[in-house]
């Protein structure tokens, strides 16, 4: 099962990403998360990624897109995964679909997970996020055990540098400019479903559960 998650910036993908993967037994790729690993260990891609995130804006396709393909045809990968954040712009898309059919494979679900821009702010600035493992919270909806330590890891939580108030506002149009034109592709070719991404934690991953059977 090849799945792709869409959604405006803290619409949940990740969280429901990483359930998904779980439930059925497929890697989790979040090219967010693969920069932030490179930003962390300091390496060229990482210092390139990061002038880019910290603005809100894309990382160039052409540093994402030959990533996302090589880490596809992983061994781990055969049965499927869950991609989150990617693809985020058409080329990217374009070029997925592209070294799918090289191979005789497709996308099987595009799972848009629909927020209005209204709760996103205001769900940004709640997140904390785990510096060792990348687990998410939310400091209301979907709090730690224990404050500022992650359940899984015991890593300390932080605020992501991306999830400043401004830096969401930019993140928000780029999406709506670049990332949004994606519904309409995924539509097109009649793989797309929308879920509710305003409804609790646990009745989205049941929209999603229904969906994926
Ligand atoms: P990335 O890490 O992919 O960020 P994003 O898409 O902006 O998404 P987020 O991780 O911010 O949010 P999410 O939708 O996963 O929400 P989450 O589950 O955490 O990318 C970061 C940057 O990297 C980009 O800006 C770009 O620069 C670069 N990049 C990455 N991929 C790229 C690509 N392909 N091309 C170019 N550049 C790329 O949830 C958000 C919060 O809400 C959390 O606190 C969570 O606990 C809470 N929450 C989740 N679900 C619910 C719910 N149902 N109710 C209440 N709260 C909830």
């Amino acid at each position: 099962m090849k799945i792709i998650m869409l959604g405006a910036p803290g619409a949940g993908k990740g969280t429901q990403a990483k359930m998904i993967a779980e439930k059925y037994s497929i890697p989790h790729i979040s090219t967010g998360d693969i920069f932030r690993a490179n930003i962390k260990e300091g390496t060229e891609l990482g210092k390139k990624a990061k002038t880019y995130m910290d603005k809100g804006e894309l990382v160039p396709d052409e540093l994402v897109v030959d990533l996302v393909v090589d880490r596809v045809a992983k061994d781990d990968a055969k049965n499927g995964y869950v991609l989150d954040g990617f693809p985020r712009t058409i080329p990217q898309a374009e070029a997925l679909d592209k070294a799918l059919e090289a191979i005789g494979e497709k996308v099987d679900y595009a799972i848009d997970v629909d927020v209005p821009d209204e709760n996103i702010i205001k769900r940004m600035s709640g997140r904390r996020a785990c510096v060792e493992c990348g687990g998410t919270y939310h400091i209301e909806h979907i709090p730690p055990k224990k404050e500022g330590i992650c359940d899984k890891c015991g890593g300390g939580l932080i605020l992501r540098d991306d999830d400043k108030p401004d830096t969401v506002k930019n993140r928000l149009s780029v999406y709506h400019e670049q990332t949004q034109p994606l519904i309409e592709y995924y539509s097109k070719k009649g793989i797309l479903k929308t879920v509710d991404g305003t409804a609790e934690m646990m009745e989205v991953f049941a929209s999603i559960i229904k969906i994926l059977g």
